[in-house]
């Protein structure tokens, strides 16, 4: 029997019990409990294979619930927060006193942010708290962006998945953190920095390790398909150095003609990089599940969602 279903009845029951379930959210699914149990958190955990130096976010179903969560929200923190939310951008920022250690690591931060998918904001208006959630992947493996994913990853570990189809941004999100008051970017995500410069003016970028030891998250190396994966801007020559391998092509808008390839994936035809952000992933997934000797993946334009999308595939990749 699967365990992918749309009940969100029994979503709601298998949460209150202090259980695990697999929630869809614009940017990727994310693997849920009530913040408040200890048993769901540390489950979170265990089932994720994440150590516990890394703090969790907390998802709430509106602007008006922030104020439960943080202790204090600095004047770009509320812009942000009223602009782009329901949305992929998460905020950290100083907690409260009754969000639980185990959430944040002991940080006196906590990440929070309001999902804009339709399904489980429904959810989270029912439920009478809010839900810690991670990416619903293995630590180390390639963010899910449909149900299957999900399922694949966890199987008889997990109860449920709520079936809320395709992500449709397919990235995770944008967190921001402030410093003085000003926001920073910690990890560049689903939603862009011009998007994010054009509300609140210039706003710098720490979204590596050395620059960052607030983001214990952000490891170096992250996302990781099974296969050896390249990154490169000249899919040609990198082709020819792999010869005789059994290659797989991951590229941003053109079709390559050549038959030294196994398969290829074209992201958007349109040039499109929100449609190549929506299928980064599965396409990552489809192409790991192929037994290659190597994937060959494309540098996305650096800019837009594009520098997101760059930014995760250096961390998945060898770049050449
Ligand atoms: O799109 C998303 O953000 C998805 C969906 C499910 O909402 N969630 C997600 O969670 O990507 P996760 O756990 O895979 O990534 C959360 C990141 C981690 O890198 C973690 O270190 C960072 O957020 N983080 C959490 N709390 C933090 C805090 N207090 N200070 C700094 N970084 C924090
Ligand atoms: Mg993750």
């Amino acid at each position: 029997m699967s365990i992918i279903s749309k009940d969100i009845q029994k979503a709601i029951s298998l949460l209150e019990n202090e259980e695990l379930v697999a929630i869809p959210t614009e940017t990727v699914y994310g693997l849920a409990g009530n913040i408040f149990s200890e048993k769901a958190i540390k489950k979170i955990f265990e089932t994720k294979k994440r150590p516990f130096f890394n703090p969790l976010i907390v998802h709430i179903s509106s602007v008006d619930e922030l104020e439960t969560i943080v202790a204090e929200i600095p004047e770009k923190a509320r812009i942000l927060a009223n602009n782009f939310w329901p949305g992929s951008m998460t905020l950290v920022l100083k907690k409260n006193k009754n969000i639980p250690d185990l959430i944040t690591a002991s940080k006196d931060t906590v990440a929070v942010r309001v999902p804009n998918h339709p399904v489980t904001l429904s959810l989270l208006e029912q439920l009478s708290f809010p839900l810690a959630a991670p990416s619903a992947n293995p630590f180390n493996n390639i963010s899910p962006t449909k149900p299957t994913h999900v399922e694949n990853y966890f199987k008889e570990e997990l109860k449920m998945v709520l079936d809320g189809g395709f992500c449709k941004n397919g990235i995770e999100s944008t967190i921001i953190g402030f410093e003085n008051d000003e926001p920073v970017i910690y990890r560049l995500g689903a939603l862009s920095v011009e998007e994010i410069e054009a509300v609140v003016g210039k706003i710098s970028i720490k979204n590596k390790k050395e620059e960052n030891p607030d983001a214990p998250g952000m490891l170096n190396k992250h996302y990781s398909p099974k296969t050896n994966t390249i990154l490169t801007i000249d899919i040609a020559s990198e082709i020819e150095k792999q010869q005789p391998k059994k290659i797989g092509v991951l590229a941003f808008a053109t079709s390559l003609k050549s038959n030294k390839i196994t398969t290829q994936i074209v992201l958007s035809e349109e040039k499109n990089l929100q449609e190549a952000a929506a299928k980064l992933y599965d396409s990552l997934h489809q192409l790991d599940d192929l037994n290659l000797d190597v994937i060959i993946v494309e540098k996305m334009p650096d800019f837009g969602l594009g520098k997101s999308m760059n930014d995760r595939l250096e961390r998945a990749s060898f770049i050449d």
